[in-house]
């Protein structure tokens, strides 16, 4: 394609040149009497490979420094042959080289600390782990659904933390240990148990993922709590099995799970939380 056709059509393309150099070429609109452009320089040819993988991302901002300036999506465009393969990347690259002021959670970028969760193109993940889709369709950013926006990307999660911790996420015990000052030890099948449950990051993917989770934020414990719930319920070593299925054995803390499943297909770590709620419901029916 003639660079100056090209121009024509992608502003990003512009971006890549000089004002003066891309007005000139955007200016000389091709005549259908003119002769015939002569092919591209290696020059051009870059400029035109590097528009095509220039990629578009709408980004949700919010300030809270500037409450007259209601929430809205801002677009950045970036050259994804300069950029790493994730979305993390490409936030960092923004942030980086375009607007400091665009603020979001991450610390590992490598899917453990669960920092990064964030709605990309209408699915919660973790950016960290998120391939870039293709450079042909731009890509929309937000925070977690129906979530307190503390600023752009970030979002409060102390009602998902106070959540947590209201199912005593830790070993409790009635008697002492059998050996005092060691280890209480549990069978390889028992410890098995917890396989699918101890991998939680706290993302809070499945849970803002929920509408039930949306719609009754407090009431309901949502997916992320209740399967934490579980994993100490079906811990060998945990002495209050029965106290802890009383205490969410309830009609908006347990039962507002209606099991559209909305939580696995979230989940980044592939677990699985509408099934872990569906053992703590047959739990307390069938202790
Ligand atoms: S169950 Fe999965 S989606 Fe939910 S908080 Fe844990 S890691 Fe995140
Ligand atoms: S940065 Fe830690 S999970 Fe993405």
């Amino acid at each position: 394609m003639a660079a100056a056709a090209l121009l024509r059509r992608s502003p990003a393309a512009r971006a890549l040149l000089s004002p003066s150099l891309s007005s000139r070429l955007v200016a000389s609109k091709p005549h259908s009497s003119s002769p015939a452009p002569p092919p591209p320089s290696s020059s051009s040819g870059a400029a035109a490979a590097a528009a095509a993988n220039m990629k578009t991302f709408s980004i949700y901002r919010w300030d809270p420094d500037s409450p007259s300036t209601k929430p809205h999506l801002k677009d950045y465009q970036i050259d994804l042959s300069d950029c790493g393969p994730m979305v993390l990347d490409a936030l960092l690259k923004i942030k980086n080289e375009q607007d400091p002021s665009l603020t979001f959670r991450r610390s590992c970028r490598e899917g453990i600390c669960g920092s990064c969760a964030m709605n990309i193109d209408g699915d919660n993940g973790l950016a960290c782990l998120t391939k870039i889709s293709g450079a042909s369709s731009a890509s929309t950013v937000s925070p977690l659904p129906h979530m307190f926006v503390i600023k752009d990307l970030v979002v409060d999660m102390t009602n998902f933390y106070s959540q947590y911790k209201s199912v005593e996420p830790w070993l409790k015990r009635k008697d002492p240990p059998p050996q005092e000052g060691k280890e209480i030890p549990q069978t390889k099948a028992d410890r098995a148990k917890l396989d699918g449950m101890y991998e939680c990051i706290l993302c809070a993917c499945c849970s803002t993922s929920c509408p039930s989770y949306w719609w009754n934020p407090e009431e309901y414990l949502g997916p992320a709590a209740l399967l934490h719930a579980n994993r100490w319920i079906q811990d060998s070593r945990d002495q209050f099995t029965k106290e802890r299925l009383d205490a969410i054995n309830d009609e908006f803390k347990l039962y507002r799970c209606h099991t559209i499943k909305n939580c696995t297909h979230a989940c980044p770590k592939g677990l699985n939380p509408a099934k872990q709620i569906d053992t703590i419901k047959k739990l307390q029916v069938t202790p």
